[in-house]
């Protein structure tokens, strides 16, 4: 690649410009519920969600958080009233719930909703210990009925990663009302914060309604009723920072073992600078580039030994080492998937099921190849091959969404629905069933074919309003911050970071067993 030359300044100067965009919807996340609430918080002499969670952690750890674009493009603040994320506490990594009560009591909306289910998802697949920092009014109380009945999952979630003997613990540092008061009903260790944490099903005034009893908040659900007289807070905790040191001193205390293999303790850094990972990809996303230079920066020592490099050319697929763990790398080249392509990915998905390596998908496709000849070729049953070794596969799958993720394409890459262990998007992505002007263009025939098929004459005019209309629609939507608005990734990521998030993505993953699949559906031949 070359890296001094004029395309490549052209796509870096495009890519730092979405990356700057980027980081202003970031900081709305950052911001919270904005200066008047942090200001009012901070004068009740607490601290903020993400202080809480910098103070949990490890000292200098890193923190993976996800989804901090949720409700990203809806009426809710960016972020979701909610941070989440993986980091680690003594040592162990965990899945790290902190409600912001800064964002209308930190109580859960539907984005923040979708979120924390995310969050759950994430602790169960990867065997991640989950730590709740609560401080929250519950139900966002307008929109209940969206939150309401599916918002029960949280608890369920929490008695059932206990079960499965993946502990829970939940540091309680304010209100947690109602549904909230299950938080720490179902958590495996319990602190609460003096004079500060409130745990009720209901506070005073509903009691009042429900049964007449006059009562007050400390008596009703205070921390010290809790720990002497309910026996639900295991621990009293003096001030805030006193409750973080309990809950770490949980974590100490659980003798937690990682069962996925070890990663290589001594591996290479890549031979080739991350710095140029943000010009590789072009502005215009049919301009098709190697992946191989992308490979070439993530991995290990940049040592890559390709697959079937002769054959099936469009699809990248071969095998490396990232932070020391050994990963099987499919990535689309060209941008159309073929049969051979489909016939390559569903061989090489096999065989890291044979041999339990994790595989991570690069995509950048446009989707299954169309047209007679590829029907008759039988390109469905290829492309459903590939998906069906997809989704049967056993071992993790990491995604990254580096430019188009189209159609099927998306499906046979391991997208959102096909249950990668984390997917990120970069911010040169898009996703959609097909490009705008291509579903413009499918709905302007179809509009026109029916027209005609009543004897109607076409209105050409409307119709060209209606097609600039539907690709200004289909564009917005295939954006990555729409998309991660919707939780349909778990974070868009700066590319030179890529290598850092999968590896510490690999490491969380490395908590539970990585074992290949033993049995697939059946391959139509
Ligand atoms: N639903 C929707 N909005 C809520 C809310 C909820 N459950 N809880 C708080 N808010 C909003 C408030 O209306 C207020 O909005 P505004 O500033 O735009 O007017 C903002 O969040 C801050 O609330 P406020 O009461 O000023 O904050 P506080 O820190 O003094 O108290 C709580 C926080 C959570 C203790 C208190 O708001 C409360 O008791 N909420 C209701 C709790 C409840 O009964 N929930 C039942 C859920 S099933």
């Amino acid at each position: 690649m070359d890296s001094s030359g004029e395309e490549f300044a052209a796509n870096r100067e495009a890519m730092l410009d979405k990356l700057a965009q980027l980081e202003s919807e970031h900081a709305k996340a950052i911001a919270g519920g904005g200066e008047k609430y942090v200001e009012r918080h901070r004068k009740r002499g607490k601290l903020l969600a993400r202080e809480r969670i910098e103070l949990l952690l490890d000292e200098d750890s890193p923190f993976l958080e996800l989804s901090p674009l949720a409700a990203w493009g809806t009426d809710y603040q960016v972020g979701g009233s909610v941070v989440t994320g993986v980091g680690t506490v003594e040592g162990v990594e965990c899945l790290i719930v902190a409600n912001d009560p800064t964002v209308k009591g930190g109580s859960t909306n539907p984005a923040g909703l979708k979120k924390g289910l995310r969050a759950a998802e994430i602790a169960a697949e990867n065997r991640l210990p989950t730590i709740n920092l609560v401080e929250s009014g519950g139900a966002d109380l307008p929109t209940q009925k969206e939150i309401f009945i599916p918002g029960g999952r949280t608890f369920r979630n929490l008695t059932n990663s206990s079960a499965a003997r993946i502990p829970t613990v939940a540091l309680v540092f304010g209100s947690s009302t109602a549904g909230g008061a299950y938080l720490p009903g179902m958590s495996d260790y319990v602190v609460m914060v003096a004079e500060r944490a409130k745990v009720f099903l209901g506070g005073p005034p509903l009691v009042k309604m429900a049964t007449g009893e006059e009562s007050d908040d400390e008596s009703l659900g205070g921390a010290e009723m809790h720990a002497r007289t309910s026996g639900l807070a295991d621990y009293l905790a003096a001030d805030e920072q006193d409750a973080i040191r309990l809950g770490r001193s949980i974590v100490k205390r659980l003798n937690w073992h990682k069962l996925g293999p070890s990663p290589k303790p001594d591996y290479d850094e890549p031979m080739y600078d991350a710095e140029d990972l943000l010009g590789i990809v072009p502005g215009d996303l049919r301009v098709p580039f190697d992946p191989r230079e992308v490979i070439a920066r993530i991995v290990d020592g940049s040592d890559f030994d390709e697959f079937k490099p002769l054959y099936g050319t469009s699809l990248v697929t071969g095998w490396a080492n990232l932070h020391g763990y050994p990963v099987g790398i499919l990535a689309n080249a060209q941008g159309i998937l073929f049969s051979e392509e489909s016939q390559k990915a569903t061989q090489f998905i096999q065989l890291a099921n044979q041999n339990d390596t994790p595989l991570i998908f690069l995509h950048n496709t446009t989707g299954y190849m169309v047209g007679k000849e590829y029907e008759q070729a039988g390109i469905i049953k290829h492309g459903a091959m590939m998906i069906n070794a997809v989704s049967n596969s056993r071992v993790p799958h990491l995604s990254v969404l580096m430019g188009a993720s189209y159609g099927a394409g998306h499906y046979g890459m391991c997208g959102r629905a096909y249950g990668p262990r984390f997917l990120y998007a970069w911010p040169s992505a898009k996703s959609a069933v097909m490009g705008p002007q291509q579903l413009a263009g499918v709905l302007s025939i179809v509009a026109r074919a029916s027209a005609e098929a009543r004897g109607q004459v076409y209105d050409e005019d409307g119709d060209k309003a209606m097609r600039a209309m539907v690709e200004q629609q289909i564009e917005a939507e295939s954006l990555p911050m729409f998309l991660s608005g919707m939780l349909y990734d778990d974070g868009i990521i700066d590319p030179r970071d890529t290598r850092t998030v999968l590896g510490l993505s690999l490491s969380a993953i490395h908590n539970g067993p990585i074992k290949g699949a033993e049995g697939y559906g059946v391959f139509r031949m």
